[in-house]
């Protein structure tokens, strides 16, 4: 019981004010025990007395007693409340924190193989049934066993042989009840992935919602959602089949106990075997005990489902971190500034384990120099910036940074000083300034002017209602593509890195606005290498256009995951190979359309 386990050391925490809690519930349920034993004593006393030699004041001091009892079970009950319901709710707090916590170390290829409407349902769904087990259930997992130990032994005290009568019927409930338990939690497992499958649709849904509308999809995807819908409310019902039966057998099983009471018990206090009072009494306690019993199916049902729940968020938190620091850094914690040659040697990768993406790479890109990374679509151009990122992980010895592997360079050193601008790039539903300034901390208004001047962003923000301060829409959705790329330039620029990766980042920009950015980019790169500690960036640039590749120092041409030419631009157009092929392509359809 792994679940059970863990849920134990997250409430481990709060064992002070688990133990008050606990106690402050055995109390209540202590003083509830009183009026029963109260109400025998004074019927005993009744049936004895008569007016002449009997005053009524014993009577007064049961009432009086009882009353107590009641109050100070009000108090004891308001705080086994506040701190057993307290308790559950700061364990989901730390179990979410936790998990969000968790969700920020896992690696991109994690989030591409799990659906986000899955994260979030098991986020949400599973989260409070955890809770519900460990507030309510906690509650009466105590209370039950309080109840009925100490019913029990009174009833035991009261009349043994009826106490045993009255326990036949639930002898045998017991055995139902523990062939229902697998079931129950199998089947809210099952409602409960159905849970996810339903957020996990609507999620894809609306943040798909321009195709869907686009293609005229909306009547197939209302479908799609009944169908997933009518699933979970069947799933639904099978689990209340099982569940809601709980309760009324729970319930049958003690008013049967109470008929077998009436009618045996009844017929001991005709026979004066037993005494008026102790019958009341322990028909009394007897009802009592119909809660706890009611409660138990309760309990199982909540705990099925707490330990079916954390069972499915621990699917998530026990998904290994796959990109980490290694053991052996090579760079100490206070050097925060990578430089140096950027070698590949004999790179080889696959995503999958089963073809190579990329085969046998070998670079050298120097410090402070540019490179461009040609090849037609699908020939690893992204993969091997994303290897240098450790995005995903090369095969150890395989990238240097200044001849360290970058596996031995903390992530965090290795990532703040590579720029990075994504092929798709993200950006937060927040104001531009906010998407621009993002990561880096200590930055000036002076700084931020200038970068969005590099980015060739000014003329776009002059025009937006609130200027640089204009909120852009989830993911960016109120700026046009070109717009979108260009912010995510600024951000990457903004962070002076010493790697700048441009990963076709200019793909939406029409070739004039594409050279002006680069040339702007590439000239203030080096004022700002002269004018700083930094030193010298370098730039890896991923185009199609041979207008701006050609501004590289050095081009590297990739065909099906191998490096196949290398060279300068003049170089490489005197060579036969892809380049020059390119090259030509590009030059006559540029004539041509000048030529319209
Ligand atoms: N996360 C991934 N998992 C599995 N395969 C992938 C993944 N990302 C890319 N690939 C595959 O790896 C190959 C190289 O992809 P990559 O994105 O590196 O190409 P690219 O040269 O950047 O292409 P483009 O010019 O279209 O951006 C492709 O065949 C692609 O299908
Ligand atoms: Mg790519």
């Amino acid at each position: 019981m792994d679940a059970l386990k863990n849920l134990y050391t997250y409430t481990r925490k709060y064992k002070y004010e688990l133990i008050a809690g606990i106690i402050a519930l055995i109390l209540t349920d202590a003083l509830g025990l009183l009026p029963p034993w109260l109400i025998k004593l004074a019927i005993d006393y009744i049936k004895k007395a008569d007016s002449q030699t009997h005053s009524i004041n014993p009577l007064i001091k049961y009432s009086v007693l009882i009353v107590s009892a009641v109050g100070l079970q009000a108090v004891f009950r308001y705080y086994w409340r506040k701190h057993l319901f307290g308790i559950s709710r700061k364990v989901e707090y730390d179990l979410r924190n936790d998990y969000f916590k968790h969700l920020q170390r896992l690696h991109w290829g994690f989030f591409q193989h799990t659906k986000t409407g899955d994260i979030m349902s098991r986020a949400t769904n599973d989260l409070q049934a955890v809770r519900e087990f460990l507030g309510i259930g906690s509650v009466i997992i105590v209370d039950t066993a309080v109840i009925m130990t100490t019913c029990l032994i009174l009833m035991i005290f009261i009349s043994p042989k009826l106490t045993g009568i009255s326990l036949l019927p639930m002898a045998l409930v017991s055995i139902i009840v523990l062939k229902f338990s697998r079931e129950i939690r199998q089947r809210f497992e099952s409602v409960q992935k159905q849970l996810s499958e339903i957020s996990s649709m609507v999620h894809e849904n609306i943040a798909g919602i321009r195709v869907i509308q686009a293609y005229v999809q909306e009547e197939n995807e209302l479908n799609r959602f009944k169908k997933l819908n009518e699933q979970l409310i069947n799933k639904n019902l099978e689990l209340t089949k099982i569940s809601g039966a709980f309760f009324p057998l729970m319930v049958f099983t003690t008013g049967l106990a109470t008929a077998l009471v009436l009618w045996i018990g009844g017929r001991e206090v005709i026979r004066g075997q037993l005494t008026l009072g102790s019958y009341v009494a322990f028909n009394g306690y007897l009802a009592m005990l119909t809660w706890p019993m009611a409660a138990i199916g309760f309990m199982i049902n909540l705990s099925q489902r707490g330990i079916a729940s954390m069972r499915r968020i621990e699917e998530i938190m026990n998904v290994k971190q796959e990109i980490y620091d290694s053991q052996q850094s090579a760079v100490s914690s206070q050097q925060s500034v990578i430089k140096g040659n950027i070698e590949i040697k004999s790179l080889t990768f696959s995503y999958t384990g089963k073809n190579n993406v990329l085969s046998d790479i070998n670079l050298n890109i120097k410090a402070g120099s540019s490179l461009s990374l040609a090849g037609a679509v699908g020939s690893g151009k992204s993969t091997l910036v994303k290897l240098i990122m450790r995005i995903y992980d090369a095969p150890d010895n395989s990238i240097f940074i200044n001849g360290v592997d970058i596996k031995r360079i903390p992530l965090k050193i290795l990532r703040d000083n590579i720029g990075y601008v994504e092929q798709e790039p993200f950006l937060f539903s927040d104001t531009i300034r906010e998407n621009i300034v993002f990561g880096v901390s200590d930055v000036t208004e002076n700084d931020i002017e200038k970068t969005v001047i590099m980015a060739g962003l000014e003329r776009d923000i002059e025009i937006f209602p609130h200027g640089i301060n204009t909120v852009i829409g989830e993911r960016g959705v109120t700026l046009s593509g070109g717009q979108k790329q260009r912010v995510a330039i600024a951000r990457a620029i903004i962070k002076k890195p010493k790697i700048l990766i441009l990963d076709d980042a200019f793909s939406n920009l029409d070739a004039s606005t594409e050279g002006r950015v680069f040339t702007n980019i590439m000239s203030s790169l080096k004022d700002m290498s002269s004018n700083s500690s930094i030193g010298d960036i370098t730039v890896i640039l991923i185009s199609h256009r041979i207008s701006t590749m050609k501004e590289a120092d050095m081009i590297a041409v990739m065909e099906n995951g191998r490096i196949a030419e290398t060279g300068t631009h003049e170089e490489l157009i005197l060579k036969s190979g892809l380049y020059n092929r390119i090259y030509k392509k590009q030059v006559f359809s540029e004539m041509e359309i000048v030529e319209e």
